[in-house]
């Protein structure tokens, strides 16, 4: 086992930037899931790792040596891929065995630890199929033993789960949970899906546009975004964004395209600022009495539980998360949102950092 580090990583594809200026540790037997949009550098930055892409610059750390110069093969890290990459014709045991053999592990050990890794991932009445002859959670599974077989110093996983149906996605996900858990192997786990991130991670890392935003716990990196990209990224759907001005007549309160917003006494903002206010679904209500911003609704979905109005305000779209027992307001209705003001975030609309929010992180320090 061993702590992965990029170390000021960069990779530039001719004129297009994949991963710019990448400093991130993934500690030793930790599960780190690397977050982010799709083309954002997920899979390039793993790739780096296992050696199967250069850096343009920086160092690649794996334990205690750079191994830019490294070749992949020497690296000790299994990938775990999408596609599961098994070789068609061999068997499933032979697939697992495959690793062992290049190493040149004897046959009777070989047999051994491929028996004992099939018996882990349930896999033990399969060995003799093809995986032609497999489902696809099936093969995944065997991607899994082949990585897991020769123990390696970390595991590499790119969106290991996405071919796979809804049930078997969340019933692999645990497996996969479970299985880092027992091995402690530190795992560095690709998605673009944040529920696998907020669920498997111990610690998530958001990426856009070949630049890392923010790494934190799950619960952190939804209370306290860093910014208005993880705000708008993380939450089913993301947190709801609108732009104001603080006011510069001394009152606490945010001026809005379609109404005002009270700012709470314990909000650190400069009169005439120009800050993003940013709310979740559950922090803003519809007001039956007609105060808060003025909004039209525009679409109203029912998801089985519960609720979600999206409304037009300004040029800016607001989700509102309802009960199924509160009144749905007709598609065009005029209607006044109330937001909760205790659970407004504010971020700096130039740079997009956060400055503050309930249970500011600077003002309330650290809670774990
Ligand atoms: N071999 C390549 N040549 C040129 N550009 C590349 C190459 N590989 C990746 N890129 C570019 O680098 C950026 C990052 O790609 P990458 O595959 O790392 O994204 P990703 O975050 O894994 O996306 P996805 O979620 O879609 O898999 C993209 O803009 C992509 O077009
Ligand atoms: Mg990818």
């Amino acid at each position: 086992m061993a702590r992965l580090l990029f170390e000021a990583v960069s990779k530039h594809f001719d004129q297009a930037v994949a991963v710019e200026d990448l400093n991130l540790e993934v500690e030793d037997g930790e599960l780190l899931v690397l977050l982010g949009p799709s083309g954002c550098g997920k899979t390039t930055a793993l790739r780096m790792v296992a050696g199967l892409e250069d850096a343009t610059s920086g160092s690649i750390w794996i334990g205690d040596r750079i191994v830019n110069d490294v070749e992949p093969k020497d690296r000790d890290v299994a990938m775990v891929f999408q596609s599961y990459a098994l070789y068609p014709h061999m068997t499933v045991a032979k697939n697992i065995e495959f690793p062992l053999r290049q190493r040149g592990v004897e046959r009777p050990e070989r047999e051994r630890m491929v028996r004992e890794t099939a018996e882990t991932l349930g896999l033990s009445s399969f060995l003799d199929r093809r995986p032609g002859q497999l489902s696809g959670g099936q093969r995944q599974r065997v991607a899994l033993a082949r990585a897991i077989v020769r123990s390696p110093q970390a595991f590499l996983m790119d969106e290991p789960l996405s071919n796979l149906d809804a049930t078997l996605r969340t019933q692999t996900r645990a497996d996969i949970v479970t299985l880092q858990q027992r091995l402690g192997t530190t795992t560095l786990y690709v998605t673009h899906d944040q529920v696998e991130a907020m669920t498997m991670g111990h610690r998530i890392a958001v990426m856009n546009a070949g630049v890392l935003q923010q790494v934190a716990r799950p619960q952190e990196i939804y209370e306290w975004p860093a910014n208005v990209f993880v705000a708008g990224f993380i939450g089913n759907p993301g947190m709801n964004l609108l732009a104001g001005e603080v006011s510069g007549d001394g009152a606490r309160a945010l001026r809005m395209e379609a109404g005002a917003l009270a700012i709470p006494e314990q909000m650190p903002l400069s009169p005439g600022g120009r800050v993003v206010a940013g709310f979740r679904p559950e922090a803003v209500a519809i007001d039956p009495d007609g105060g808060g911003v003025a909004a039209s609704v525009s679409i109203v979905e029912l998801l089985g539980s519960e609720v979600h109005v999206v409304a037009t305000v300004g040029s800016s779209r607001v989700v509102v998360r309802q009960e199924l027992s509160q009144p749905r307001p007709a598609i065009g209705a005029a209607i006044r949102l109330r937001i909760d003001e205790r659970a407004v975030h504010f971020f700096d609309a130039v740079t997009g950092e956060r400055i503050a929010g309930p249970g500011n992180a600077a003002a309330d320090g650290p809670r774990w």
